[in-house]
């Protein structure tokens, strides 16, 4: 599947993982294009929001998604998000969309829109697309497949900081109980639930510096690289 356009490349696990930094540094050193899956969730969420639609209301939120634009653009700190044009790369992380994304990504329907619009941007190689169900449904045929975990207080602590950044006053108990909700959701969702491909390569991230990790599937991307 290695085409002259360079390997696709997909990481999965839960939130804390660090999916995300991972996967945007992966892209910078090999010149891939980076996805971040999960902001297209979230641009979904927050237009069902924006939208005043309830969340559980599956027909709703469907027509809602498929009547916006989503779009993902490369720039130098990684990527930003359109949503029907406007920058949203900020609004898509505040609590209320992270709260509510569980739910929308649940939805059968935006999850067969979203997965298409994944397809279409991947298919040519050279991409490295992080998410849940990047090695499992997106692309189960993907050159490499990297499944990244961390025990629940690494990942809570990595969310506090971020939430911290963000100007956000919230202790590590209820992060770590807000990791622990979404995980349970993302893992027992009947659609595409967060789940290990048979052939993913799995890095515990708990006790590794950023360059550690990103050294490692580095070495591993382009061992597939040499040798197809
Ligand atoms: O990775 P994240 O926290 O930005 O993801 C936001 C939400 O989208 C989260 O509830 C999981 C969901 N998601 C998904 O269902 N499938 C993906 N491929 C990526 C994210």
């Amino acid at each position: 599947m290695v085409g002259g356009n360079g390997l696709i490349i997909a990481i999965d696990g839960p939130a804390g993982s660090g999916k995300s930094t991972t996967a945007r540094l992966l892209a910078e050193r090999l010149g891939y294009l980076y996805i971040d899956t999960g902001a297209m969730y979230r641009a979904a969420t927050l237009k069902v929001l924006r939208e005043n639609v309830d969340p559980g209301d599956l027909a709703e939120v469907a027509k809602v998604v498929r009547s916006c634009e989503i779009r993902l653009i490369s720039d130098e700190g990684g990527m930003r998000v359109l949503l029907d044009g406007e920058d949203v790369s900020d609004e898509i992380r505040t609590p209320e969309v992270t709260l509510h994304a569980s739910a929308v990504s649940e939805v059968p329907h935006v999850r067969e829109v979203l997965v298409d619009a994944q397809r279409a941007i991947g298919e040519r190689g050279g991409v490295v697309l992080e998410g849940r169900d990047i090695g499992t449904v997106v692309f189960p045929d993907a050159d490499l497949k990297i499944y990244l975990e961390a025990d629940l207080q690494t990942r809570a602590e990595r969310r506090l900081v971020e939430l911290w950044v963000m100007g956000r006053e919230i202790t590590v108990e209820e992060v770590a109980s807000d990791v622990h909700r979404r995980d349970a959701h993302d893992l027992s969702r009947e659609h595409s639930p967060l789940q290990k491909a048979a052939d993913a390569v799995v890095v515990d991230t708990s006790n590794l510096t950023i360059e550690e990790q990103v050294d490692r599937v580095e070495a591993l991307a382009r061992e597939r690289i040499k040798k197809p």
